[in-house]
Formats: C-alpha cells, sequence, structure tokens
C-alpha cells in the first residue's frame, strides 16, 4: 500500500533500488588503457554497490597527481600503471600497507612487488617492453622490421620512431631503466641522444605510439608488446618484435592512497581486484593481454608469454627509488627531451 502510494509519485521507488548509495564509494585512479578501467569499475559496481568514479590517467601523470594531493588525498585506490611510480608513491608513504587476504593467490613476482613496497603495493599484471610495427608502411618505406634496440638507431628509420615522455607515462620509464641496465647508464644516454633524430613524437601516454602505429602514422613504437597484439586482434596491421638484446618489463600495480577517505570500500576493491573473476576481467571485459597476477586466471589467448623471453633481471627496488626514478627523468629532459627537432 505505501509502496504503491510512494510508487504512484514516481521517484520513491528509484530510490528504494538504489543500494549503490547505501554502499557509499570509491574514488578510483586508473592507469590501464580505459576499456579495462571502466570495465573494472561497472563490474565492481555492479557486484558491490559501491558507486565508482573513474579517472584514467598515465602513470607517471598519476602518481604527480597523488603526491599533488597528499594534503588532502581525492583518491581512495590507484589500479595499474608500471610498478616503479608505485613504487616511488610507497617509498614516499603516499599510498597505505595493507595485506589482502587474497595476496597468497598471486603469482611469486606480484607478491614481490608488494614485500618490496613495504607491503604498499601489489603486482595485479605483468608486461614486457618491446617495439611494435607496422609491416606494410615498413615495406613502402624498404626497411625491415626491428630486432634489436641497435636497429632503432639506424637512418633509415629517420622519424619513424615514436615512444613516449617519461614525466607523464610509465611505459616510457620502463624503456629508460631498461636501457641503463642493458648498456649502463652514460651509453645508455649516448644511444637515446643518437635515438631523437629517429623519434617524430615523445607521446603522452604509453599506448599513443602503438596506436599511430596501427593507424599507419608512424612505422615503429618503443611498446609494451601485449598493447600491439590488442591493435592487431582489433584488425590493424600491427605486430611486434623483442628486442635481440634483452629488454625489461613491468609489474602493473595497485595500491591504496594514504589517508583515504573510503578506506573500508578501498580494501574491499582491493581484495576483489585480486580475485581470479576481477583478473580475467582484463580480457573477457577490456581485450587486454597482459599476464594476470592471480596464478589461476589464464594468460588470454594470442597474449606474449613472458616465460618465453630474454627478459633483463629489472631491478625495481632500484629504479622505483623516488629519487632514482627523478633524476633518470630529469636527465632525460635534460639531454634528450630538449634537443632541438630536425
Ligand atoms: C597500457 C599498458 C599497461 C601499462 C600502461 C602504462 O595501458 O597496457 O600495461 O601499464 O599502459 O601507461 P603509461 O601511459 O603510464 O605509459
Amino acid at each position: 500500500m505505501i509502496a504503491t502510494r510512494l510508487g504512484l509519485l514516481g521517484l520513491p521507488l528509484l530510490a528504494l533500488a538504489a543500494p549503490a548509495v547505501a554502499q557509499g564509494q570509491l574514488n578510483l585512479y586508473c592507469s590501464v588503457q580505459v576499456e579495462w578501467c571502466q570495465a573494472i569499475a561497472t563490474n565492481f559496481e555492479k557486484e558491490t554497490g559501491v558507486k565508482v568514479a573513474m579517472t584514467q590517467k598515465g602513470s607517471g601523470e598519476t602518481f604527480a597527481q597523488i603526491r599533488a594531493e597528499a594534503q588532502n588525498p581525492k583518491a581512495d585506490v590507484w589500479f595499474g600503471g608500471t610498478g616503479d611510480p608505485h613504487m616511488a608513491a610507497a617509498e614516499e608513504k603516499l599510498t597505505a600497507v595493507y595485506e589482502s587476504p587474497n595476496l597468497k593467490e598471486l603469482h611469486p613476482w606480484a607478491q614481490k612487488q608488494w614485500s618490496q613496497s613495504g607491503k604498499r603495493s601489489v603486482g595485479v599484471y605483468a608486461g614486457a617492453l618491446g617495439f611494435g610495427f607496422n609491416r606494410e608502411l615498413l615495406a613502402k618505406k624498404g626497411q625491415p622490421a626491428p630486432a634489436c634496440w641497435a636497429d632503432l638507431v639506424k637512418p633509415g628509420l629517420k622519424g619513424e620512431v615514436q615512444m613516449a615522455n617519461p614525466n607523464s607515462s610509465g611505459t616510457a620509464y620502463v624503456m629508460i631503466a631498461t636501457i641503463v641496465q642493458l648498456m649502463g647508464e652514460d651509453p645508455a644516454f649516448s644511444y637515446m641522444k643518437a635515438l631523437h633524430p629517429n623519434v617524430n613524437a615523445y607521446t603522452r601516454s604509453g599506448t599513443a605510439p602503438i596506436k599511430a602505429v596501427a593507424r599507419g602514422e608512424t612505422a615503429v613504437s618503443i611498446s609494451f608488446v601485449h598493447d600491439a597484439v590488442v591493435e592487431a586482434n582489433a584488425g590493424f596491421p600491427a605486430e611486434y618484435a623483442m628486442p635481440c638484446e634483452g629488454t625489461g618489463f613491468e609489474i602493473g600495480s595497485m595500491s591504496i592512497i594514504g589517508g583515504a577517505r573510503n578506506m573500508a570500500n578501498a580494501r574491499k576493491f582491493y581484495d576483489w581486484a585480486l580475485t581470479t573473476p576481477a583478473q580475467r576481467l582484463g580480457y573477457d571485459a577490456g581485450k587486454q593481454l597482459q599476464t594476470p597476477a592471480n596464478r589461476a586466471a589464464p594468460l588470454p589467448p594470442k597474449a606474449p608469454d613472458l616465460g618465453r623471453m630474454k627478459l633483463i633481471e629489472y631491478d625495481f627496488a632500484k629504479y622505483g627509488r623516488a629519487a632514482e626514478r627523478r633524476r633518470l627523468i630529469e636527465r632525460w629532459d635534460r639531454e634528450v627531451g630538449s634537443l632541438p627537432r630536425g
């Protein structure tokens, strides 16, 4: 009777069917591709009734934002993005210590990110760095597909390579740290200076270069190779190669923001994001091809298999240190990013 009367007024039935409000909210900063960010936001909201406000930005940009908001945190959880800035945030105590009951379901590399970060960050996926390329465009230019880091600096690729800017993009920082670990710091900077004439743009986002490859706007990109397969699966002529000298990789990570306003929901989200069904969403709903951190979540079909790659022993503790990250990016700005274009 009451319900009928309220129903006649038109509004209250809606109010009765609104558990989202009752469960509060979650402010999510998300540094994976937007399709995956939307999928986790929608599914978590559907399963728990917690209203999710999601903002997608690159890893470097998100780190800078969390730092700027330290006195008055706006976000509750930071999901995804490369592990180094998550490590830097942990060191600066911008993120909170948390031990999820689901931690033991994860691969050792994901748990290692947790222990190395002083329990403030955890691995949610992994991905390897390599080259994306557009075979049709390379053929038109009479160039072979790049196979080694050494190939990218060849004169035949002048103006044909695209990579991201390490200030905003975690992908680009992984590239710098990888080259430094492979070659030693000074030779690495000589290499990046030699690469500069071949680079047509340092993009804000880590995925912009492979999207440019896919659309025929640049022949080669420095990218996480799973993103090249995402473009190929979408029907674009994008392929990838793993550098013959070896390469670096990311432990895509998740952290709870220190002083989060919605701490209970932040923990609820964190626990949920580590479960097998949530870990499967990256591929099932977001079409993404990283290696999931949960051991029971399968490697998606056609996803690059990190177990078969020549990977360096990436020193996440060292290159995730806030001062080291800042120093390398500043050196890149000074010696590479500010070089004239020509
Ligand atoms: C893409 C990749 C992720 C990576 C992220 C970093 O979404 O698929 O694996 O963590 O880019 O983005 P950024 O813009 O920080 O380089």
